[in-house]
């Protein structure tokens, strides 16, 4: 069978595709029609109850393999470790549905049939579609999972808006094959580091991304910080540079590796970042998620101060507002995108930063166990200059990324290369 077109990337790839039981098992039948059309091996695996909504003989025709229903199957023939060699051989192991049962299995590390072993085996990425009534979905042991799952490093496609099972409408629905199939295609563009064309959307454009924290020396032994790891930074500049853009990367001290394509500029303190900054400010797309100290010291000591009896005194001056500096000396058409990170009054803060510091977008991410510094998630909201405001679900730093560009390169004017 030859690959459609849009889907040739994913040609020769092994999916797992793990059913559970609930109603929009359905389409799970065309998702693998999708999937074998793209020219992917596809190996289904069924819970119990998934075969009351759909047979494995639909799903075994459909996909030209026999579906895996048992954990321990009748053969002795030692194939009961599949669920370990089947997490090797997949490329993607995606949920879909993922019901909110098997969500609380695979949050809590269950592994009681063939889909969650697997799941808690598995090496490859996992994608994770939950779909469940809306009243199951909100309750907060169904939130909490789903966040737990973000924190694993897993995707979790947000179900959709529309009719339910039950004949109410609200959020919960299976996004469709289509759209499952676009998540499966980006999720093996970025786990192979590699580009799908028809995502190279960012090529001729120059992006200039900054990371990390900055340290503001007291004296050659002590500095002045905070705990910003550079992830989030580091994984916009990564997606920037697998769409096709030439990205400049300004960090301060981060122990992350540098992303494939990406010129990595070194700094340390506020000044520094700020020097860096205005050498590359003729970027097109600017964003600014470094963790920029306010304040530093007056005097940096060139010998380590001594101990003494009493308390002692710092004075602090303001450093260089880089974004501030940059958008008054502001290049042609460039996007401004600024990060906010708070504590309380989120949104009004992120209002009035993103109309003082006159950005085109903001990313507000409020401080909280999985979102903020050192997480491998983030939960934040977008805003821009014309009012959009759009608050995204716990997500991993890798898509959230993918979500800052999407909306920044669509819904404002293209910068010109
Ligand atoms: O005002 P606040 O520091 O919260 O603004 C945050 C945004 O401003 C971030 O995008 C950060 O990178 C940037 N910033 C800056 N220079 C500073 C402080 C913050 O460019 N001195």
């Amino acid at each position: 069978m030859t690959a459609s077109k849009p889907y040739a990337e994913l040609r020769g790839r092994h999916i797992l595709l793990g059913v559970s039981g609930g109603i929009a098992a359905y389409k799970s039948v065309e998702l693998v029609r999708l999937l074998k059309k793209a020219g992917t091996d596809v190996q289904v695996l069924m819970t119990p109850d998934a075969s009351r909504f759909i047979t494995p003989l639909t799903l075994g025709t459909v996909s030209g393999r026999p579906v895996l229903t048992d954990i321990f199957p009748e053969a002795e023939d030692g194939s009961w470790t599949r669920h370990i060699s089947l997490g090797r051989w997949a490329d993607v192991f995606v949920i879909a549905p993922a019901t909110a049962q098997t969500l609380a299995k695979m949050a809590g590390g269950f592994c009681d049939n063939i889909l969650t072993a697997t799941a808690l085996a598995a090496r490859c990425p996992l994608l994770v579609c939950p779909a469940m009534d809306e009243d199951m979905l909100v309750h907060p042991a169904t939130q909490r999972n789903i966040d737990a799952l973000c924190t694993y490093g897993h995707s979790v496609m947000p179900p959709t808006y529309g009719s339910l099972a039950s004949g109410l409408v609200g959020q919960g629905r299976l996004p469709e094959p289509e759209e499952i199939m676009q998540r499966i295609l980006e999720m093996i563009a970025a786990d192979k580091g590699g580009a799908d064309p028809a995502h190279r959307d960012l090529e001729n454009i120059r992006v200039l991304v900054t990371a990390g924290p900055t340290r503001e020396h007291v004296d050659p032994v002590r500095f002045l910080s905070n705990p910003s790891s550079g992830k989030m930074g580091f994984a916009l500049a990564e997606a920037a540079a697998r769409r096709g853009a030439a990205v400049t990367l300004i960090c301060g001290p981060a122990h992350l590796d540098t992303p494939p394509h990406v010129e990595r500029i070194n700094v340390e303190s506020a000044e520094e970042m700020h020097d860096a900054v205005m050498a590359h400010r003729e970027a097109n797309i600017v964003i600014m998620a470094a963790a920029v100290a306010d304040y530093a010291p007056m005097e940096r000591a060139t010998q380590k101060i001594k101990k003494g009896s009493g308390n002692m005194v710092l004075h602090l001056r303001r450093t260089p507002d880089i974004l501030y500096a940059l958008q008054q000396r502001r290049a042609e058409g460039q996007l401004l995108v600024g990060f906010a990170m708070e504590t309380s009054e989120g949104l009004e803060n992120a209002r009035k930063k993103l109309h003082d510091k006159n950005m085109d977008w903001i990313v507000l991410n409020m401080l909280t166990a999985e979102s903020g510094f050192e997480t491998e998630t983030n939960r934040i909201t977008l805003l821009n200059r014309n009012g959009h405001e759009e608050a995204l679900p716990m997500m991993s730093k890798r898509e959230a990324a993918e979500i800052i560009l999407d909306r920044i390169t669509s819904t404002s004017d293209r910068p010109a290369a």
